[in-house]
């Protein structure tokens, strides 16, 4: 509720509302996963399952079988390390391990210990399991019990959240389509349930798409990629989010932050420049000719194209610079939508250089930065210029610096000027 908490924090409540897609009002109806449409009956089937698997705030797992925790298993990804080795590493070096950083945390304990349901509105996704909102409201009321290294909640989205339910694994069916038969106390983890779901984009949904009634700016859902992927011929094509972001099953999902990943997405043209009237002109094409869904999807990354004049030593020259923007721009506090110029799969944005030729220039540069956290540095900014103290301000500081050294070169071409 809005006393809880300080002015100060209003950005967060509103990000709250935004990402959280529920009124900061703990009696605020309990988000469930969404319901998409049904195009198969295989489809169908992974629909009803998922409602259940992704029934949020999900249920605490309960004592884990005794075979199952002598065999050391437990609920912390370090545990199936070493038998599933490379999914381990892969989940390990994934953005999903990290879900639990210096950013979230940072406002996490601005909330109080024992607010469940404000937590709710930021774990579901980021943590998602019961016992690392246990684990989360002992780190926030500091208690003694907490294990000092690897709490769960900091964590992130661990292998369980994904696979394990009231101590029962799931998991998509076996490459051969054959599932674990006869005694399954036999396997480790007492076997596991075969799902179809888990191949399906709909599994991605429950976090990777907004319902229909939840915060949307300019008649559009602030998180759409799972529809945004449906309208695509990619959803015709059988080509699921798994295809592109989990590849032969890797548990990857590399996305904006990776530049191998955005290279593979996205076809960039610059035509030749040309000289007429003392005015240099050129044209970049930005084609999403593999992106599933709108390139970039969120409100968070922003792709900057640049243009400028270079001199024969190739140096930039003061007052050629023109700059266009891919992305969907927001207000800060979320309450309007400043431009959308993503593009949309399989879709081309044009871009025009038109600047008066500097007498020294002898080239021009085209140049595509994309910088994945471009609207958290903003944020993070803003929020440290507030009088924030103490191990928030340096949780704070540390997202800035690492929001502010993700941005990156994608492409650059040097034009010779006739
Ligand atoms: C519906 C699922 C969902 C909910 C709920 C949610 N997030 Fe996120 N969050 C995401 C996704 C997906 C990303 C990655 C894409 C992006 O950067 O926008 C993300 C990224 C972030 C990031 C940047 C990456 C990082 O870890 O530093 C921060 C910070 C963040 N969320 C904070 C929050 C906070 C605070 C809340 C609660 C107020 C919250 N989120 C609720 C899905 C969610
Ligand atoms: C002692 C070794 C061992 C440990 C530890 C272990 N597993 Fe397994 N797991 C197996 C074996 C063996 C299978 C069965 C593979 C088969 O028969 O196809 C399996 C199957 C699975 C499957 C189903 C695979 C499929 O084809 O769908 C999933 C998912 C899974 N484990 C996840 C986990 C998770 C998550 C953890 C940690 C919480 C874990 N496992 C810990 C050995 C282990
Ligand atoms: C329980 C919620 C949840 C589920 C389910 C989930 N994700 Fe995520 N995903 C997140 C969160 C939260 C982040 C942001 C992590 C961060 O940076 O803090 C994220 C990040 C990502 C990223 C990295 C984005 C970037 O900025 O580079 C990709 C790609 C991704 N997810 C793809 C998938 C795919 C594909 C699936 C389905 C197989 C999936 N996710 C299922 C919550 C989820
Ligand atoms: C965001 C959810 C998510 C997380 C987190 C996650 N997995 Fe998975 N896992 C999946 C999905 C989805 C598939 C099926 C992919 C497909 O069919 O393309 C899968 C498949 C598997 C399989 C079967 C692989 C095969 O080759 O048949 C195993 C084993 C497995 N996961 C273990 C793990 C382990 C261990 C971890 C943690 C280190 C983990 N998973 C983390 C979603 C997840
Ligand atoms: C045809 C391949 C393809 C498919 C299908 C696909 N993606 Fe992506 N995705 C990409 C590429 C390439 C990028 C990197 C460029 C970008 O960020 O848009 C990306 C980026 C992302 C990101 C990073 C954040 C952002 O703003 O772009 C997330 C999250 C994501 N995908 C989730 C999903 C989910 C969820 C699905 C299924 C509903 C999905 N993707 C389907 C190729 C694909």
């Amino acid at each position: 509720m809005l006393h809880h908490y300080s002015r100060l924090w209003l950005p967060v409540l509103i990000l709250a509302a935004f990402l959280g897609g529920c009124e900061p009002d703990t009696k605020a109806p309990k988000p469930s996963a969404p319901k998409p449409t049904a195009a198969s009956p295989d489809e169908a089937e992974s629909a009803r399952f998922l409602e259940k698997h992704w029934a949020r705030p999900l249920a605490p797992q309960g004592k884990l079988p005794a075979p199952v925790s002598a065999q050391g298993i437990s609920l912390a990804p370090q545990s199936c390390a070493g038998c599933h080795a490379s999914q381990f590493k892969d989940w390990n070096d994934s953005l999903h391990s990290r879900a639990m950083g210096p950013g979230i945390m940072g406002q996490l304990q601005e909330m109080s210990a024992h607010a469940r349901d404000d937590h709710q509105s930021c774990i579901r996704c980021h943590a998602p399991l019961a016992e690392q909102a246990d684990s989360l409201v002992a780190a926030l009321g500091k208690q003694a019990s907490l294990p000092k290294i690897r709490p769960l909640h900091r964590q992130g989205l661990v292998c369980a959240a994904c696979h394990v339910r009231n101590n029962e694994w799931y998991g998509p069916p076996r490459r051969d389509g054959s599932q674990p038969v006869g005694d399954l106390s036999a396997y480790p983890h007492g076997g596991w349930k075969a799902s179809r779901a888990f191949e399906s984009s709909q599994f991605c949904a429950a976090c990777h798409q907004f319902k229909d009634d939840e915060y949307a700016l300019n008649g559009k859902l602030l998180e759409n990629t799972y529809k945004e992927w449906q309208d695509s011929r990619y959803a015709r094509q059988g080509v699921t989010c798994q295809t592109c972001h989990m590849p032969e099953r890797r548990h990857l999902w590399r996305g904006i932050h990776d530049p191998e990943m955005v290279k593979k997405g996205i076809g960039i043209r610059a035509g030749a420049a040309s000289i007429a009237n003392g005015q240099v002109a050129a044209r970049l094409g930005v084609a999403n000719t593999g992106v599933g869904h709108y390139f970039p999807t969120y409100v968070t990354p922003r792709v900057v194209i640049r243009g400028f004049q270079q001199d024969a030593a190739g140096r930039k020259l003061d007052g050629t610079e023109q700059q266009f923007v891919i992305g969907r721009q927001v207000t800060l506090d979320l309450s309007r939508e400043i431009a959308d110029t993503r593009i949309a799969p399989d879709a081309e944005a044009t871009f025009d250089y038109r600047m008066p030729r500097h007498g020294r220039a002898s080239s021009l540069m085209w140049q595509a930065e994309v910088q994945p956290d471009a609207f958290y540095l903003e944020f993070y900014v803003s929020l440290l210029q507030s009088e924030m103290k103490g191990s928030n301000r340096q949780l704070i500081t540390q997202a800035r610096d690492s929001a502010s050294a993700s941005p990156y070169i994608v492409f650059s071409r040097r034009l010779a000027l006739p």
